[in-house]
């Protein structure tokens, strides 16, 4: 009995009235890492579906394809751990697509300017998660940490094609950010 409660205090010695519990926490990372990876699943599509004959499309295809593991992972995470899945599942779908349509049709640099937007975010998401985890999860800190080194190698990829020659880099980077922020924070919660 004493040892029960010294393990259920381990991973929940901070949590206070109104705080999420331990296994709340991991739900909300595996809802909005499945959230996400759809979005971006749909971004690549998009961005296909305008620039699949142009000379990146098989780079974008090649993360595409990573994007395909990654969502089937969290689909597959969703299913075990009985997660309910993010009610703005549909709206991320439609919506990523959109942003990789519209952004190819802007041009191959507009295109590698989105995905250098969008995946340092979700870089920055990870690392964060990864944080948040410590050294708890192992199973899921490897998932992520291996999805997270995925990541950066698109955005090193966006980098690679000069993204950043786009003369409106800085303001198209800046408004993916703030939409794929607030998709994090709602996908966490709703
Ligand atoms: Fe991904
Ligand atoms: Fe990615």
């Amino acid at each position: 009995m004493k040892k029960a409660f010294k393990k259920k205090t381990k991973t929940q010695a901070t949590t206070l009235p109104g705080d999420i519990t331990h296994a709340q926490k991991i739900e909300r990372m595996i809802r909005v890492d499945h959230a996400g990876e759809c979005g971006a699943q749909r971004i690549y599509a998009g961005q296909l579906a305008v620039l699949g004959n142009s000379k990146s499309a098989k780079t974008i295809a090649h993360m595409a394809r990573q994007e395909d593991t990654h969502l089937a992972a969290f689909e597959k995470l969703i299913v075990d751990k009985n997660v309910r899945p993010s009610a703005l599942h549909p709206l991320w779908h439609i919506a990523g697509y959109a942003l990789g349509y519209a952004t190819a049709s802007l041009g191959e640099k507009a295109a590698m300017a989105c995905t250098v937007a969008v995946e340092e975010v979700i870089d920055e998401h990870y690392a964060a998660q990864l944080k948040q985890l410590g050294d708890n999860e192992p199973t899921l800190r490897k998932t992520i940490a291996q999805f997270r080194a995925e990541e950066i190698e698109h955005k090193q990829i966006g980098l690679n094609h000069k993204a950043e020659d786009l003369p409106y880099y800085s303001v198209l980077r800046a408004v993916i950010r703030a939409g794929s922020k607030t998709a994090i924070w709602l996908s966490e919660r709703v």
